[in-house]
């Protein structure tokens, strides 16, 4: 990793304030790596979002996030314990921290969205009835959807759906959210709610996210941190501002969409952020 990853490293706790540490991470499927020494520091709280080039392996890099992947090499230590070594029992158990937001919402067509939110909490959990109900409305209402209980998936729109897969993401209170590509199949519009909706519930609900998006520069306005997977490692990471100034010129071309660097002269930086805040604006 760069210097720019050294001296943006969250605070000066270091290791204790990452949840999440993978540690020179390698995986390769047969003849194709795809991981290569990767280390990644996951701040605690913090909105985290992985940007790379389509299949360099974010989707992946989740999943050995959350063990359904076993790396080749390193450690994938979530406070402290190396997910690579357990048995799945104890993966079951550690697997009780995260909650992860695919890119489809993957709701049971057949229950309503009631029962969808409510299903985690009957599955693993010994709540009442009336405790389950109150926990649903209240997740329905966070992420806007008061009054849709009884509709089904088929009955929603597309933002709709990612609404309510959202809830019963939340619905068991996660410390650790992973979303992958949560607004991928939206308009731009709608793919903005949702980012908001993903910021305000981590503000609100305070877990550790890790998002993967390729919604770019929109990522800059809500992440706290923005990493970069390129060739198999993590070529920067870095909070926005700082992100958007990088001096590497294969990331300067990605986030500016092939056009070439934007800012070349680090005193005109956060360009790309001031554009797209500008971009925002009505
Ligand atoms: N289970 C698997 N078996 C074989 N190849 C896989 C598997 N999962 C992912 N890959 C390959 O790994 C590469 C990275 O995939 P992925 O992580 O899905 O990319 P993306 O960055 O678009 O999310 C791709 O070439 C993909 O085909
Ligand atoms: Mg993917």
């Amino acid at each position: 990793m760069t210097e720019m990853v050294k001296t943006s490293t969250p605070d000066a706790a270091g290791a204790s304030s990452a949840v999440i540490r993978l540690v020179d991470l390698s995986k390769s499927f047969g003849q194709q790596p795809v991981l290569q020494g990767l280390s990644l520091d996951i701040p605690r709280e913090k909105l985290t979002t992985i940007i790379g080039r389509s299949g360099g392996g974010k989707s992946v890099l989740l999943k050995h996030i959350i063990g359904l992947i076993r790396p080749d090499r390193g450690q994938v230590l979530v406070e402290g314990t190396d997910m690579t070594r357990l048995g799945q029992r104890q993966l079951n158990e550690i697997r009780k921290k995260f909650a992860m937001l695919f890119q489809g919402s993957a709701l049971f067509d057949s229950l309503s969205v009631f029962e969808n939110v409510a299903f985690p909490l009957r599955e693993k959990t010994d709540l009442g009835e009336e405790e389950i109900r109150h926990k649903v409305l209240e997740m329905l209402e966070q992420v806007g959807l008061t009054g849709m209980e009884q509709k089904y998936p088929s009955e929603l729109s597309g933002g709709m759906r990612k609404r309510a897969g959202l809830a019963r993401a939340l619905v068991l209170g996660p410390e650790i959210m992973l979303f992958d590509e949560p607004t991928t199949g939206l308009d731009p519009l709608l793919a903005r709610t949702i980012h908001d909706l993903i910021q305000e519930t981590q503000r609100r609900y305070r877990f550790t996210a890790v998002m993967v998006s390729h919604e770019i520069p929109e990522i800059f306005e809500i992440s706290d941190y923005v990493a970069m997977l390129l060739d198999g490692k993590i070529a920067e990471m870095a909070p926005p501002a700082q992100f958007v100034r990088t001096q590497n010129p294969v990331i300067q071309e990605f986030i500016n969409g092939g056009r070439g660097a934007l800012c070349p002269d680090p005193a005109s930086a956060g360009s790309v952020a001031a554009a797209s805040q500008e971009a925002r604006r009505p």
